[in-house]
């Protein structure tokens, strides 16, 4: 716990990092679910990507907000990150908190250590839940495991 806490974002960098994940949601292609959801990724050198998800009229070519986030940022050479924020909500409205989907979560079991990456989901600037991805998702399959 105590590590956790040292490991943890300042408040005010979250801020911003929730921030940029908000101001991306009216970018969601949703008129399918009409569920908005985005993300913004957070690298470990500080750039920060964000993602939307992008419905498809075949439903299954949708991809999540969390995976264009991460896809972005690998397709740009990134290969080490320490946070993603989470907001998303029905027509765009954060009421709830929004978990990543199961297939989100094993691609970031991917490329982040799952007792050091942190995913943030938020309500707002100032209501948010932090949780390391190994709480998401334990007993992992990760690239170690082959
Ligand atoms: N969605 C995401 O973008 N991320 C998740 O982790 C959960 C679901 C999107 C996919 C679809 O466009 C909409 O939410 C409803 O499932």
């Amino acid at each position: 716990m105590k590590d956790l806490k040292q490991r943890k974002i300042e408040s005010d960098k979250l801020r911003s990092l929730i921030g940029r994940a908000m101001k991306q949601l009216t970018l969601s292609y949703a008129p399918y679910s009409h569920f908005h959801v985005a993300a913004a990724l957070l690298c470990e050198d500080g750039t920060v990507y964000t993602g939307c998800n992008i419905e498809n009229a075949s439903y299954s070519a949708t991809n999540c907000a969390e995976r264009t986030a991460f896809f972005k940022a690998v397709s740009e050479g990134k290969r080490t990150f320490s946070c993603i924020v989470i907001a998303g909500g029905r027509d765009g409205k954060t009421v709830e908190y929004c978990p990543p989907c199961g297939v989100c979560r094993q691609v970031m079991r991917e490329f982040c250590d799952p007792s050091k990456f942190q995913v943030v989901l938020a309500r707002s600037l100032e209501d948010y839940k932090v949780f390391l991805l190994e709480e998401l998702l334990p007993e992992s399959f990760g690239p170690e495991t082959l």
